[in-house]
C-alpha cells in the first residue's frame, strides 16, 4: 500500500470512528394507524430504538391494557400478536424495542408499592423475558420498558423501576429502563424515580414546555435547560426529545437548519448525548424530520 492510500484509508477510519461517536434517534410509534407498521418504522434504517406506544391503562386495580390506536385492537384476543414478528424483524436489524408506559391521555397510576411491584411482574411476564399465556404482543421479548408518565401521582415509579430491574438481573438479556419527562426540572412525576441511577436513556420532551423549549430562535432556555438535565440526572444517555413536524405538539418545534446550526452544536459536547427523540413516526412521515437530521445527530 502506497503513501497516499494509506492516508485516504486513515481519513476514511478517522470519519468512521467519529461517525461513530454521533447519537441515535428514537422514535415513538403506536398512537396512529396510518403510520407504516412497526417493521417497515425499522427498515427505514433512521432509529436506534422504537417505542411502542402505549401500555396506557394500569394501576389502581386496573387490568394493564394497550392503546395502539388503528394497528390493532388489544381488547380483541390475539389481535395484537402480530407485532411479535415485527419486533423481532426490527431486532434483527439492530433496532431496540421498548413499550412506553403511560402517555398524555392519563388513566394510569401507581396507588402502593405492591402495586409497583405486580405491575412489574405483569410487564416481564407478559412482554419481557418471563412467561405468560396471553403475551399481547406474542412470543417476541422486548428490550425494555419505557416511562412516559404524564398523570397520576409522583408515587412509587422508583418501586417499578427497583422492581423491573430485579427481574432483568441474571437475565442473560439486558431490560432497558428509559423515561419521556418534561423539560422543566424536576419532573413532576418520575423526577424521584430518575434519581434511582436504573435509567438508560432519558429522551427529555423539550416541548410543550415553554419556559425550557426552543422559541423564536433563540437557544437559551433549551441549553440551560439541557445543562441542568445532563449535570443532574444520573442516566447513561440524555436525549434531546422534539416534536417531528409543527402539528406534533403544541409548542416547541425546531426547524431542521435551527437544529442543524444553532442547537446541536450547543448541546453534543456533553458526554451524556444520546441522540434526539422524535414524537412520532406519524409525523417523522409527513415531514421527513429524522432523514434530514440523521448525518448530524
Ligand atoms: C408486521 O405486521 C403487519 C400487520 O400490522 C403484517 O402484515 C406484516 O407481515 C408484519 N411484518 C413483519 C416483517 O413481521
Ligand atoms: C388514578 O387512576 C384512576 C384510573 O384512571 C383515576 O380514576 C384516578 O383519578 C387516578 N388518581 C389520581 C390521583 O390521579
Amino acid at each position: 500500500m502506497d503513501f497516499k492510500k494509506s492516508v485516504s484509508l486513515l481519513v476514511v477510519l478517522v470519519v468512521l470512528v467519529v461517525g461513530s461517536e454521533g447519537g441515535g434517534i428514537s422514535i415513538y410509534w403506536g398512537q396512529n394507524g396510518n403510520e407504516g407498521t412497526l417493521a417497515d418504522t425499522c427498515a427505514k434504517g433512521n432509529f436506534e430504538y422504537v417505542i411502542i406506544a402505549f401500555l396506557s391503562s394500569f394501576g389502581n386495580n386496573q387490568k394493564p391494557m394497550l392503546n395502539l390506536a388503528g394497528h390493532c385492537d388489544p381488547y380483541t384476543a390475539g389481535s395484537c400478536t402480530v407485532l411479535s414478528s415485527n419486533i423481532t424483524s426490527c431486532q434483527r436489524m439492530g433496532v431496540k424495542v421498548l413499550l412506553s408506559i403511560g402517555g398524555g391521555a392519563g388513566g394510569y397510576n401507581l396507588t402502593s408499592s405492591q402495586e409497583a411491584t405486580q405491575l412489574a411482574s405483569y410487564l416481564w411476564n407478559n412482554f419481557l423475558g418471563g412467561s405468560s399465556p396471553s403475551r399481547p404482543l406474542g412470543p417476541s421479548v422486548l428490550d425494555g420498558v419505557d416511562f412516559d408518565i404524564e398523570g397520576g401521582t409522583s408515587h412509587h415509579w422508583d418501586e417499578l423501576a427497583g422492581a423491573l430491574h430485579g427481574h432483568s438481573k441474571g437475565n442473560k438479556k439486558k431490560v432497558y429502563l428509559t423515561a419521556a419527562p418534561q423539560c422543566p426540572y424536576p419532573d413532576a412525576w418520575i423526577g424521584g424515580a430518575l434519581q434511582t441511577g436504573l435509567f438508560d436513556c432519558v429522551w427529555v420532551q423539550f416541548y410543550n414546555n415553554p419556559p425550557c423549549q426552543f422559541s423564536g430562535g433563540g437557544v437559551a432556555n433549551l441549553v440551560g435547560s439541557w445543562k441542568v438535565w445532563t449535570s443532574s440526572v444520573p442516566a447513561t444517555k440524555i436525549f434531546l426529545g422534539l416534536p417531528a413536524a409543527p402539528a406534533a405538539a403544541g409548542a416547541g418545534f425546531i426547524p431542521v437548519a435551527d437544529l442543524k446550526t444553532k442547537v446541536l452544536p450547543a448541546i453534543k459536547g456533553s458526554s451524556k448525548y444520546g441522540g434526539v427523540m422524535l414524537w412520532s413516526k406519524y409525523y417523522d412521515d409527513q415531514t421527513g424530520y429524522s432523514s434530514a437530521i440523521k448525518s448530524h445527530v
